[in-house]
């Protein structure tokens, strides 16, 4: 995957299984019905489409759409991503060989997508975001909200985004639908079929606007018929309803960079395994500024957990050399038990667990992690 990049991984978000909370996957069936819903007509024979599921699960729907496009005479692009590292190694195995499957395993607020223009690159987006609230930069929000729109900003104009949420989204959440009607046009709202109801999801399909407007109205108009239950289930449709407009093939384009506009290949070119070592080593060995690390204080000896705090601190900015690090803290609690004849008493103290996040440019990330390892006792 030459020119697709990732950014850095969310450790956090992996860390406390955030990612798991969401992990619903669907059906093929449904997959199946979803792309039926397009009519690919007006497409010409050997077209390039780029399409796209950033939260790919273990990737089988992204790679059943791939098949799909393969099956009209056109030919697809696919980017996969996936945060978790299981799910992501589980698709490399099955989908890693195949002709132009793109793999990454990125966390998606960290990726970036642009081609030579601008960051609309995506013609077909595959979106089922994992469901409930989440913590974006200190705020709390749900998870279908951001994930939606920021699938949405990738989209090139008249391209088509298969949105996959559960319903009551949509009715408790008046900003959300006016957030759909607003980017999207030619916006149809089906419900699975019922056995695949179990967690009352819907499907939302649409066609990017090439000006986003507002259409209160219209998404008033189908908020009342979900409350009404008065929407067709994906099973009932039977005919393509929307059209990919050829316009969206001509406004795809060649993804040429997949990481945000800092890094570019150059930046990064090396191999990560003999990074932190070095880091390490050139850390410790260095008292003065003229480091090429750039620090501006002099050093004493500094263990990892030391230097991540550097890097948290902002220290090391973003780029050492030619790889992305990153650091962060945990917080945490040691319990301290200690005995005195028969009496125990235990002593809880908030403790800090700094780590580092090494990110090279085939995409791979280390993580290295400092932790006390007096610790009897822990909890994160
Ligand atoms: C509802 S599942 C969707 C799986 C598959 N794409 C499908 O359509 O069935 C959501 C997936 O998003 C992943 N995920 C959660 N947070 C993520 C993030 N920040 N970045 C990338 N993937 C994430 C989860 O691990 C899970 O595999």
């Amino acid at each position: 995957m030459e020119n697709m990049r990732e950014y850095r991984m969310n450790f956090w978000r992996h860390k406390t299984n955030e990612a798991n909370r969401g992990y619903f996957p669907t059906s093929l069936e449904i997959v199946k019905m979803e792309m039926d819903l397009i009519d690919f007509g007006e497409i010409n024979d050997g077209s390039i489409l780029n399409i796209c599921d950033l939260t790919g699960g273990i990737g089988e729907q992204l790679n059943f759409m791939h098949e799909y496009i393969i099956g009209k005479n056109l030919v697809p692009n696919s980017y996969y991503n996936e945060v978790t590292k299981e799910r992501y190694g589980i698709a490399q195995s099955k989908y890693g060989s195949i002709e132009n499957f793109n793999l990454l395993n990125s966390d998606f607020f960290n990726l970036k997508a642009r081609n030579s223009n601008n960051k609309k690159v995506f013609t077909i987006i595959r979106n089922n975001p994992p469901y409930g609230d989440f913590d974006y930069k200190g705020i709390n929000v749900r998870m279908e909200d951001i994930f939606f729109i920021k699938n949405a900003e990738m989209q090139v104009d008249y391209g088509i985004q298969i949105f996959e949420l559960p319903i009551h989204q949509l009715i408790e959440d008046k900003n959300l639908i006016r957030r759909i009607f607003y980017r999207y046009e030619n916006v149809h709202i089906y419900s699975f079929p019922k056995p695949y109801f179990d967690k009352k999801q819907i499907c939302v399909i649409g066609a990017k606007k090439k000006i986003n407007t507002n259409d209160i109205e219209l998404a008033e108009i189908w908020r009342e018929k979900l409350i009404n239950n008065s929407i067709l289930s994906l099973d009932e449709v039977g005919t393509p309803i929307i059209k990919l407009n050829p316009k969206a093939i001509t406004n795809t384009q060649p993804i040429v960079l997949y990481r945000d506009g800092k890094v570019t290949d150059q930046t990064l070119s090396r191999g990560f395994d003999a990074v932190f070592d070095s880091l390490v080593r050139e850390t410790t060995l260095t008292n003065n500024d003229n480091s090429d690390l750039g620090l501006k204080t002099p050093l004493i000896e500094q263990l990892p957990g030391h230097i991540a705090l550097d890097i948290y601190s902002g220290q090391y900015d973003g780029l050492v050399g030619d790889v992305l690090i990153k650091g962060g803290v945990k917080k945490g609690t040691k319990i301290i038990r200690e005995q005195e004849k028969d009496v125990i008493t235990t002593t809880e103290v908030e403790v800090v667990y700094p780590f580092v996040e090494i990110t090279s440019s085939n995409g791979q990330t280390l993580i290295k992690e400092y932790s006390f390892s007096n610790d009897e006792n822990e909890t994160a």
